[in-house]
C-alpha cells in the first residue's frame, strides 16, 4: 500500500508537468495561463501558440500518463506480489490502475508546479485510457473526433468523451471490479467538472469554435 501511495505521488508529480505552458513560452513566447481560455491544454495551445505548440503539448500530455502508469505497474506487481496482468480491468487488483489513472488526471488538473492550478485533463485522461486498454482509448478518441467534427466545438467532444468513461467502462469491462468502474466514472466526471466554464459558454453562446489559424493577442 505504501508503494501504491508512492506510485500515486510520482504519477501526480509527473503528470503535473505543464508541457503546454512550457512549449508555448519557449516557442511562441506566450503565457497560456494569461491568454485565450487560460487553459494549459492543447486547445488553448493551438489558439495561442499555433499547430506546432499544440501537437507537442498533445503528445507530451498523453505520453506523461502512459509513461507514469506503465512505469508504476512493474513496481506495484512486485509490491503486491501479483502479475502486471492482474492490474488490468477484470484482474484481481484492477482498482490499482484506476487509482494511478486518477492520480495522473489530478496531477495535470491541480499541478504542483502551477500552485495547484492546471488543465482540463482531456489529453492526460486519454493517455490513461491508452495505458489501460487501446480499443477503449480509440473508442473515446473516435467519439471525440466525430463530435468535434460535427459541432466544431472541442469542448463538446471533450465533455461527452469524459462523461461517457464510466458507462463505457461498464460496457466494455463487465467483469472489472466495482471499484475500477466507480473510480474511472469519477475520473470522467472530474474532467467534465473541469469544463464547467466551457459548459457555461456553450449555454450562453460564447464558446469559441475550433480554428487552426486563429491566434489570440499576446
Ligand atoms: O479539453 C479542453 C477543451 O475542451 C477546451 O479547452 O481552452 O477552449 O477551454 P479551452
Amino acid at each position: 500500500w505504501l508503494c501504491l501511495a508512492l506510485a500515486c505521488v510520482v504519477s501526480y508529480a509527473l503528470c503535473g508537468i505543464p508541457f503546454g505552458k512550457f512549449f508555448a513560452k519557449c516557442l511562441a513566447h506566450v503565457d497560456l495561463q494569461k491568454v485565450g481560455s487560460g487553459n494549459i491544454g492543447t486547445t488553448n495551445a493551438l489558439r495561442a501558440g499555433g499547430p506546432k505548440v499544440a501537437i507537442l503539448t498533445l503528445v507530451c500530455d498523453v505520453l506523461k500518463a502512459v509513461i507514469s502508469i506503465n512505469c508504476a505497474l512493474p513496481l506495484l506487481s512486485w509490491a503486491f506480489g501479483c502479475s502486471v496482468a492482474s492490474f488490468y480491468p477484470g484482474g484481481s487488483h484492477d482498482f490499482v490502475i484506476a487509482v494511478l489513472g486518477i492520480s495522473c488526471v489530478v496531477g495535470h488538473m491541480f499541478s504542483f508546479y502551477l500552485r495547484f492550478k492546471g488543465g482540463k485533463s482531456i489529453a492526460t485522461g486519454v493517455g490513461v485510457l491508452f495505458a489501460i486498454n487501446l480499443p477503449w482509448a480509440l473508442l473515446h478518441l473516435g467519439i471525440f473526433i466525430v463530435l468535434v467534427a460535427l459541432t466544431k466545438f472541442v469542448s463538446v467532444g471533450s465533455i461527452a468523451t469524459a462523461g461517457l468513461v464510466g458507462i463505457t467502462a461498464c460496457l466494455l469491462f463487465p467483469h472489472a471490479s466495482l471499484a475500477f468502474k466507480l473510480i474511472m466514472g469519477a475520473l470522467g466526471l472530474l474532467v467534465v467538472w473541469a469544463h464547467r466554464s466551457n459548459i457555461k459558454k456553450l449555454m450562453n453562446g460564447t464558446e469559441s469554435k475550433l480554428s487552426f489559424t486563429k491566434r489570440v493577442d499576446k
